[in-house]
């Protein structure tokens, strides 16, 4: 009997458990690796947060900030116009600022689609906009050459069967207010909405190469992987679009397969984040003001060279940065998002090289302070990014012997180098060490780059 009972119990676990497992495709790592080697080489996109929070100009989550209602929140999808949208412009200049791929909301938490949803009437084709906007902005980048990626939002603050929860603009204070406030809410009717709609998304606009689910924050009041049904819904666009990219906010951390990249927000990385002690692909996602939508008011701009500092370190810790542009009502970048995209393809244009299929230095090379390190393991060369111009000279330690050649990126020209014994430079330096002449006069670029030929 007990015998029995145990080979029972095994064969369920064994049955629930190939469930689970047989959910999401089985792939090695060098299979995982090819897929994602167009992202990992990209290393730089553009995020695009656009919806009717584009009108208020005070925050994507306005309606949430100031506990706006749908009848409230009604104005800006009557009044929503971008007359002036033209995504060839947006490619382009995202191109000219050496972004690889972009990354688009479809709907962001307000619940607004800028696409043509057959689930709901709450989409860009039913205000004055009367367009799947979504469609010109595929076409469009795809055009341009750049890869295309949807953002799409698990959370909905419009949609009548989504539970009211603590991030809601109609949150409240105790159990039973939220009792009484979902009691006609039928999350499963959601979820089924969020499916199809995801399903569209991945069906009706070719080929798609990269998707970021928004957001999850499971416990009390909050959602996670089986509210939305995650596993599921991932299988599905992994069907649909076998080679795409997908981050990790399905709340599948502890799932294989769940996840292709992890997404640090808002912050710098003081190393490449590990699972399990292994380094994984990561990506930051990074705003120039702080705010996601176009924020008419606010000042907190990061300068030209925080910009690219923040590239710069992302891959050389081994991972991408996603740049936000907040586009206007109107359909157009604010002015000094386009100073900045300019800034930094100013850069690009000459330092490229330094960014794409660029990782981390290997751990022998230690970069010296002020300077930040990114390797191409193809082509073996090492890129010393000059964050603060140093004066007639720089010592890098350990690299005695191990370089054919030195140049500055921007322009090509010979650097030379010589070991730091011979050149007489005591006593903080060592024989493994070289020494590099630089011009006193620093180069017109914002941030030099010593480009390293290793032998
Ligand atoms: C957060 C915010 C959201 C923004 C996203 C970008 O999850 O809720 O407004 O879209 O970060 O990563």
């Amino acid at each position: 009997m007990k015998k029995s009972y145990t080979l029972l119990l095994l064969l369920f676990l064994v049955s629930t458990g190939l469930k689970s497992v047989a959910q999401l495709p089985k792939e090695t790592a060098e299979q995982k690796q090819k897929r994602m080697e167009w992202w990992t080489n990209a290393r730089f996109g553009m995020f695009i947060h656009w919806g009717l929070y584009s009108l208020p100009a005070r925050h994507e989550w306005v309606k949430k900030n100031e506990r706006m209602t749908n009848e409230q929140y009604q104005k800006y999808f009557d009044l929503f116009d971008p007359d002036l949208y033209n995504p060839k412009e947006w490619a382009k200049q995202a191109k000219a600022a050496g972004m690889k791929y972009a990354v688009l909301t479809t709907k962001h938490h307000e619940g607004f689609c800028l696409f043509d949803s057959k689930l709901t009437d709450y989409k860009a084709t039913n205000t004055p906009a009367k367009r799947d906007l979504v469609r010109e902005f595929v076409d469009a980048f795809r055009a341009e050459g750049l890869r295309v990626g949807f953002y799409y939002s698990l959370i909905d603050w419009h949609h009548p069967d989504f539970p009211i929860d603590a991030n809601h603009p109609q949150s409240a204070k105790t159990d039973s207010e939220y009792d009484i406030l979902n009691k006609d809410r039928d999350m499963a009717k959601y979820r089924k909405y969020l499916y199809g709609q995801v399903k569209e998304l991945m069906s009706n606009y070719g080929k798609i190469d990269y998707l970021f689910f928004d957001f999850s924050y499971p416990g009390k009041h909050g959602k996670g992987k089986d509210d939305w049904d995650s596993e599921n819904l991932l299988k599905m666009v992994r069907q649909l679009q076998p080679d795409i990219v997908v981050n990790d906010r399905l709340d599948l951390t502890d799932t294989e397969g769940g996840w292709d990249f992890v997404t640090p927000e808002q912050y710098k990385v003081s190393k490449c984040p590990e699972y399990k002690g292994q380094k994984v692909p990561w990506e930051t996602c990074q705003t120039f003001s702080g705010s996601w939508g176009y924020y008419r008011d606010e000042t907190s701009w990061k300068d030209n060279k925080q910009l690219l500092e923040l590239l710069i370190e992302s891959v050389s810790k081994g991972g991408n940065l996603l740049l936000n542009v907040g586009p206007t009502s109107r359909g157009t970048f604010d002015y000094r998002a386009i100073e900045h995209l300019n800034g930094m393809g100013k850069w690009m244009k000459v330092n490229s090289r330094s960014i794409y299929g660029c990782t981390e230095a290997p751990d022998e090379f230690r970069a010296p302070s002020n300077t930040l390190y990114t390797y191409n393991p193809v082509t073996k060369r090492l890129y010393i990014h000059l964050l603060s111009y140093p004066l007639q000279n720089i010592t890098l330690p350990g690299l005695n012997g191990k370089v054919k050649y030195a140049q500055f990126l921007h322009d090509g020209s010979e650097l030379r180098m010589s070991p730091t014994q011979a050149s007489g430079i005591k006593p903080s330096t060592g024989p493994e060490d070289i020494l590099i002449s630089l011009p006193v006069l620093k180069p017109n670029v914002e941030i030099p780059v010593i480009e390293l030929f290793l032998k």
